[in-house]
């Protein structure tokens, strides 16, 4: 068991790739608290788990959401080894019809609420003095535009970088803060993406979900279970000298 007596923090850890993370830590012997908005689900989830593994509410657009969740897993674990930083929301709309509240919506979860849990679980670890392990979920769509996804595309290019520069800041601290990319994943997310691909590119529904899950080099869309082994490796020793990178886990989408 490779995180054995670790405890794990998955934001957005209810559903989709967070859930499965979530899943995979558990199997290796850590501890969970699952983090997300979405707390009733959390809640079932960490029954499932078992483990000692339990929910905490958090919003993470809200600082003082973050400050509270940190606190009481302090409270009920004594600490934080690892923090899965996973929650996002996704949305798109053409340049010209790009709105402010969508803008905002997306940087407020997307990058401001990554920071500010990255910067106060980081503070904890420091404070505790025993290292620990971040893991930031960034995307494909940050490594490059498109034309109809510009707000969240930019939002993961924000990640990539948040996750160089804490990892550049927090090494000295034995802080790992690296990243995984996932490139297109059947989740509840892409059942977003794929009606509004349908509504802006005036295609049935599923056809989209078709096209890329065929365009992948693997041959088919990732499942969120293809992510659990990069974020094991990230979350345990083996990867202690491993800083600041993104790791593509996209079924040979992208290379970087
Ligand atoms: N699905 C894909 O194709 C894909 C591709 C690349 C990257 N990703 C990234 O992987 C991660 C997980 O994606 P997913 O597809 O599992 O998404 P999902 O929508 O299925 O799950 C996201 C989780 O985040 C939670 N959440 C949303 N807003 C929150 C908030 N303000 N505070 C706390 N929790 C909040 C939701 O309740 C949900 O449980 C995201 O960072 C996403 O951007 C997904």
């Amino acid at each position: 068991m490779r995180l054995k007596d670790k405890v794990a923090v998955v934001t957005g850890g209810a559903r989709g790739i967070g859930r499965a993370i979530v899943e995979g830590y558990a199997r290796e012997g850590a501890r969970l608290a699952i983090a997300d908005i979405e707390h009733d689900v959390a809640v079932a989830a960490a029954r499932e788990i078992g483990n000692g593994s339990f929910a905490v509410p958090l919003d993470v657009t809200r600082k003082d959401s973050i400050d509270a969740m940190v606190a009481a897993v302090e409270a009920k674990a004594g600490g934080i080894d690892i923090l899965v930083n996973n929650a996002a929301i996704f949305d798109m709309a053409p340049i010209e019809e790009i709105t402010e509240k969508s803008y905002d919506r997306i940087f407020a979860v997307n990058v401001k609420g990554l920071l500010f849990t990255l910067q106060a679980v980081a503070k904890s670890m420091i404070g505790r003095g025993r290292g620990g392990k971040i893991i930031n979920m960034a995307s494909q769509a940050g490594r490059r535009g498109e034309p109809l996804v510009a707000v969240y595309c930019a939002s993961k290019a924000a990640v990539i970088s948040i996750t160089q520069s804490a990892g550049l800041a927090l090494i000295k601290h034995r802080i790992n803060v690296n990243g995984v990319s996932p490139g297109v994943v059947d989740t509840p997310m892409w059942d977003e993406v794929d009606a509004l691909f349908a509504k802006y590119e005036g295609r049935p529904k599923g056809e989209k979900k078709r096209l890329v899950g065929e365009g992948v080099p693997f041959g088919r869309m990732g499942k969120p279970e293809d992510h659990v082994g990069c974020a094991i490796f990230l979350a345990s020793p083996e990867s202690d000298y491993v800083v600041a990178q993104t790791f593509n886990v996209d079924g040979g989408q992208w290379m970087s």
